[in-house]
């Protein structure tokens, strides 16, 4: 895309930490903003931040992983505007627990993930894009995966396979619109560590996918090195400006630090060598990541 000012875009998880800096990043471009959220007192502080801006917004209380409600948000995105012309469906979660190893991963974190940051993604797809592509203007769709999502490890087992199935989701969307010549550009957004509130997503996770008693609670260990690890990690507005370049230089990868170069890399050639991986823990794996070498980033 290359004018923004006076365009449309919808952000799921707009409430807090990359989607709320994405909202204020693209409303100060000039553009409109549909601020969405499963918590909406999140969405409508977004929302105020932006309107003492003069950016115009509104907020939408959406849970990505219901459908009829994703196809709300969009009614209520044309409805109002008339139009959509950037979609970032960023809305994610990260179960606790994220030591467990696959097989002690309750089943219920499954579902909670794969709802989310699978489902999430593919809910946005289904009820935006053939609606962008009707109106026939240019146009960009967003998906905050993960490093997770191109990486692999023990740990954090949900959330990983989500988001690796994210990724293949949304290369599959921009290879079709590649194919159909169509005038809507994709960025898959893959972070490392970014300091939001992630690590503290069990406040979204409904009652009912809660996991049964003797699923073991978050490692103590893992959690001190996260937290801290968490606090020097880059800000959601450094993300912010990087989706908006890639938006406006229509670029589809977009990793946030070079620190899971080594693992990605590994991992494919042990792929194309037909050889056994050697796949690091996740702790060494977010160890990587600290700011000296995000600044590296090509
Ligand atoms: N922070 C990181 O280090 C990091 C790294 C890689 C990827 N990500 C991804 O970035 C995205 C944004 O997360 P963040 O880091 O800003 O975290 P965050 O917790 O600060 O923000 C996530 C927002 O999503 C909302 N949300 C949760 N479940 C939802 C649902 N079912 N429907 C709609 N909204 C929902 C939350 O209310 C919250 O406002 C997520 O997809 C996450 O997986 C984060």
């Amino acid at each position: 895309m290359k004018i923004l000012d006076g365009r449309v875009a919808v952000i799921t998880g707009a409430g807090s930490g990359m989607g709320a800096a994405m909202a204020r990043r693209f409303g100060a471009a000039g553009m409109k903003i549909v601020v969405s959220d499963i918590d909406l007192s999140a969405a409508q502080s977004t929302v105020a931040t932006l309107a003492a801006k003069g950016v115009e917004a509104f907020a939408v209380k959406t849970d990505v992983a219901e459908s009829d409600q994703v196809r709300a948000l969009a009614d209520a995105a044309y409805e109002c505007y008339g139009a959509v012309h950037l979609l970032c469906n960023n809305a994610g979660v990260v179960p606790a627990g994220r030591h467990r190893l696959v097989w002690e991963t309750p089943l219920e974190d499954w579902t909670w993930s794969n709802k989310v940051n699978c489902m999430g993604v593919v809910h946005g797809i289904h009820h935006f894009v053939p609606r962008m592509l009707a109106q026939g203007e240019e146009g960009h769709v967003v998906t905050t995966a993960s490093v997770a999502g191109l990486v692999s490890s023990a740990g954090s087992v949900a959330y990983s396979a989500a988001k690796h199935a994210a990724v293949r989701v949304t290369e599959a969307l921009y290879a079709g619109l590649l194919e159909r010549q169509a005038p809507i550009g994709v960025t898959l957004l893959c972070p490392g560590l970014v300091n939001t509130r992630i690590y503290e997503s069990e406040r979204s996770r409904p009652a009912e996918l809660l996991p049964g008693a003797g699923a073991a609670p978050e490692s103590p260990e893992l959690q001190a090195v996260a937290d801290q690890l968490y606090r020097s990690a880059i800000s959601p507005d450094d993300v912010a400006e990087q989706v908006l370049q890639a938006v406006l230089s229509n670029q589809f990868y977009v990793l946030t630090t070079s620190a899971f170069d080594d693992a990605i890399r590994d991992r494919t050639q042990a792929v194309l060598e037909r050889r056994n991986p050697a796949f690091a823990s996740l702790l060494s794996l977010v160890q990587r990541d600290q700011p000296s070498s995000q600044k590296e980033r090509p």
